[in-house]
């Protein structure tokens, strides 16, 4: 299995920021939000992953990650000219995902909580697996409407009434057969290639599998200033009474034995003293 992390965009929301680097760099709490959903792939056991952003921002990311050998990890990058959809991704990855089944996850999008739902879906993928979460605006995002016995009979982006308040979260897991559906999109009314039509196909064609995440997950937007804020603040309430980080992705890759003891303190040493290192020399001791 493959990892995509698309961290592009156009980023218009946060400007002036976005007009320097991605917002997928921004501060949430102690780390750059990338290292959430990138962290998201390390724990389903996803090694090789790709980083796809604009020509910009691409060289920042290499600057933070490298070949991601520290982390035990592949980290491959490649640029999107520009945001022309979601789906773009799986043509822009078609190399790199190399017949291979693949799981996409949105650079902004963070998932908090027991998070058996994915590892079991990455298991269990077939086909195509997506998501279903209930929240309060679905009609800013992919929307599915369910039978009474939880079959998905349809799927809308961004519909102005929504048939529920399902709305389908930035991870997904496709069998290869995405690259080529893909290919064979049009671009919508906004001009992007639709992740929504992609899983659209697939209800068509039978294989689309929707699971619903219960309400002890949180998922978290970071689209404006203020998801930013409350996202940040979250995670310091949490990580300030654990004393755990969350999203640490140095010490996903120690306890996911993605390194070695060995390797693990050489990465501790090249980090300069700060709380983030004492943190990960604490996880040395304790693990
Ligand atoms: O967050 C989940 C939602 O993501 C889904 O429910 C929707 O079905 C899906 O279309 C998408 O909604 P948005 O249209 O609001 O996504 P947005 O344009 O904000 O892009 C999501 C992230 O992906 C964002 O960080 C920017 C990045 N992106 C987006 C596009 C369109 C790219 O890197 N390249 C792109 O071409």
């Amino acid at each position: 299995m493959k990892g995509i992390i698309l961290a592009g965009g156009s980023g218009s929301r946060l400007y002036p920021v976005t007009k320097v680097y991605s917002k997928q760099l921004t501060l949430i709490y102690d780390k750059p939000l990338i290292y959430y959903p990138l962290s998201m792939l390390m724990l389903g056991g996803i090694k090789d992953i790709l980083i796809i952003s604009n020509k910009e921002t691409i060289p920042l990311y290499k600057q933070l990650f490298n070949s991601g050998a520290h982390l035990g990890l592949n980290i491959e990058y490649a640029v999107q000219d520009a945001p022309n959809g979601i789906a773009e991704a799986f043509i822009i990855g078609e190399k790199f995902i190399n017949g291979e089944s693949v799981s996409l996850i949105l650079g902004d999008n963070i998932f908090y909580g027991n998070l058996e739902f994915f590892y079991k879906a990455l298991r269990n993928n077939v086909d195509a697996t997506i998501f279903g979460y209930q929240v309060n605006d679905p009609e800013r995002y992919g929307v599915i409407e369910f039978d009474e016995s939880g079959i998905a009979l349809s799927i809308e982006e961004k519909p102005s009434k929504p048939k529920s308040n399902y709305a389908v979260p930035g991870i997904y897991i496709y069998n290869n057969d995405v690259v080529n559906i893909s290919k064979n999109l049009k671009p919508s009314a906004r001009g992007e290639l639709e992740i929504t039509d992609v899983n659209r196909e697939y209800l068509k064609q039978g294989k689309l599998k929707v699971e619903k995440i219960g309400r002890g997950i949180a998922w978290l937007d970071t689209g404006t200033p203020e998801a930013l804020l409350q996202a940040a603040n979250f995670f310091g309430v949490i990580e300030q009474r654990q004393g755990l980080k969350v999203g640490c992705v140095e010490e996903i890759a120690y306890r996911m034995k993605f390194i070695s003891k060995e390797k693990f303190e050489k990465l501790i040493n090249s980090i300069p003293k700060s709380s983030y290192r004492s943190y990960l020399e604490r996880v040395m001791v304790d693990f």
